[in-house]
């Protein structure tokens, strides 16, 4: 109460005050929701309008609330502005996760909030507004909900986003960036998000570019990314990017292996590098066996999998896994060499993912996979061997850049770059972000 007489006092009777209130701290020593009701109408008297958010920005165990982690749906704290303003007469905002115009318009038609507010939302694509405005909601980058923002600040007080290169750098976008002195002849091979983002961005700068991709549709790795259910953020991603390759002037060719032969004939004065990464296939005893399926496969193709999966290999890729063949009915053990799970994951996002996996998986760390056998997977763990039961194994034991594929391309061009999962295998921001800046240089 006194700071807020203190910022009035400050600003003046005329400038508004926006005040941010938790709608619920959604713990057991915070306030619920009547309490922060009370909170409301006690100082209703000295601000102009009220955000409404909840839980705690330090409370590891509810910071996927106060910032929305994909686990949960678009607009979950909604609820909590409404029950705000039916305490009190001043406009309420809400805030969290929101990035759909549709669902925007529906919150404010049906009352329950006075205004819609944006976080990530905005760094991830900050014309948002001017996108539903003109009915473009089609084009809107999307948030993936993957705390890359808060990594990024924690590691370099800059704030990027996996989705948005320009995030952190519009004012070099915006007066620095110099436009090429010729039009380029450029073949990019590969289809996945680097690829496509480098089209996107040299056909914006004038050049004549070609997409090759091997397989029969762009968006590479997005597509067994983005199979979850909890993850229909990257379907839309690819689906965002693809529309703006149909939409440029890219010349793109499907089903087309770029090999150093191609390069060649193409005779192209720019090749990108983004043919992405390899799955690992570890010679494992009973590798070979049927029910042995590799991740992306089984992503792509759940009605392959049996009842019981035991997947090898806990990082992001198997972790995810577990909790979406979970919750497709499937009982999932996850086997893991490291003493947790998920270890190298953002830490953000790893305090949403960990309560998924403990509800979805029995987690086997600290295990070692001894071999596979038809009817499950045999372990080593702390010094005793035994067998976990599975109908189908899942293999996400990690991924490889294809290096000496990628040295055989860039040989038969003069001006090569190689960008994406090809380059280092990493994720979709290092695919997006190496992309967009390896073309901005031509
Ligand atoms: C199951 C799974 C879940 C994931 N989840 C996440 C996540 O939640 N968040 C995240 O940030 N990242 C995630 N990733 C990683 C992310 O998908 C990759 O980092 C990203 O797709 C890499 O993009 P890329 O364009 O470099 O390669 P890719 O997406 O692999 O695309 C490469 C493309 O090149 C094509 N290609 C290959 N060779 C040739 C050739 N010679 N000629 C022409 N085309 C060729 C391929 O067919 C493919 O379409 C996940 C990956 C997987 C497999
Ligand atoms: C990079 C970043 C920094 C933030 N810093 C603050 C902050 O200093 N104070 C605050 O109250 N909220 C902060 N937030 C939280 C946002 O205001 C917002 O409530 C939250 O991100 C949920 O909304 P969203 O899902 O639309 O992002 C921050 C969010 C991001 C992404
Ligand atoms: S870094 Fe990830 S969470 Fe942050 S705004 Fe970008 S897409 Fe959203």
């Amino acid at each position: 109460m006194m700071s807020l007489d203190a910022v009035r006092k400050a600003v003046g009777p005329r400038f508004p005050i926006e005040c941010r209130i938790s709608g619920d701290d959604l713990t057991e020593t915070g306030l619920d929701m009547e309490g922060c009701a009370e909170v409301a109408k006690m100082i209703e008297d000295k601000v102009d309008l009220f955000q409404v958010s909840c839980g705690n920005h330090e409370d590891p165990d509810v910071f996927c609330r106060t910032h929305p982690s994909a686990f949960y749906p678009r607009g979950v704290n909604v609820y909590l502005a409404a029950n705000i303003k039916k305490h009190v007469k001043k406009p309420v905002a809400c805030v969290g996760s929101l990035n759909d115009p549709a669902q925007m318009e529906e919150i404010i038609a049906s009352g329950q909030a006075d205004i819609v507010e944006l976080g990530r939302a905005l760094l991830a694509d900050p014309y948002i507004p001017d996108k539903a405005l003109h009915d473009r909601a089609d084009d809107i980058t999307p948030c993936l909900r993957c705390y890359e923002c808060f990594g990024e600040t924690m590691k370099s007080e800059a704030v990027k986003c996996t989705v948005n290169p320009i995030m952190g750098q519009q004012l070099s976008a915006k007066y620095v960036s110099e436009k090429p002195k010729r039009s380029k002849k450029v073949l990019i091979a590969g289809g996945g998000p680097a690829g496509m983002e480098a089209a996107i961005t040299l056909a914006a700068r004038g050049h004549k570019v070609t997409l090759a991709e091997k397989s029969g549709e762009l968006g590479g790795n997005l597509h067994p990314a983005g199979a979850a259910k909890f993850k229909e953020d990257i379907r839309k991603l690819c689906e965002v990017l693809k529309n703006r390759v149909a939409r440029a002037d890219i010349q793109v060719v499907l089903n087309t292996e770029v090999t150093p032969e191609y390069v060649r004939r193409f005779a192209p004065d720019v090749l990108f590098v983004a043919i992405g990464s390899k799955e690992l296939c570890p010679p494992i005893p009973g590798m070979e066996l049927p029910h042995v399926i590799m991740a992306v496969d089984a992503e792509l193709h759940p009605k392959k999998l049996g009842k019981k999966v035991a997947v090898m290999g806990g990082g992001l890729v198997g972790s995810e896994a577990a909790v979406s063949f979970h919750q497709k009915g499937h009982e999932v053990s996850i086997i893991e060499m490291k003493p947790e799970v998920a270890l190298e994951v953002n830490s953000f996002y790893r305090g949403g993912l960990m309560p998924e996996i403990e509800k979805a998986a029995k987690c086997y760390t600290s295990a070692k996979v001894l071999e596979i056998l038809p009817e499950g997977v045999k372990v080593e763990k702390e010094g005793r061997e035994f067998v976990i039961e599975a109908d189908s194994v899942v293999c996400a034991l990690g991924f490889r850049a294809p290096y000496a594929e990628v040295d055989a391309l860039c040989d038969e061009a003069d001006e090569s770059y190689i960008v994406g999962d090809c380059r280092n295998v990493a994720q979709i921001y290092h695919a997006v972000n190496q992309a967009y800046y390896a073309a901005m240089n031509v």
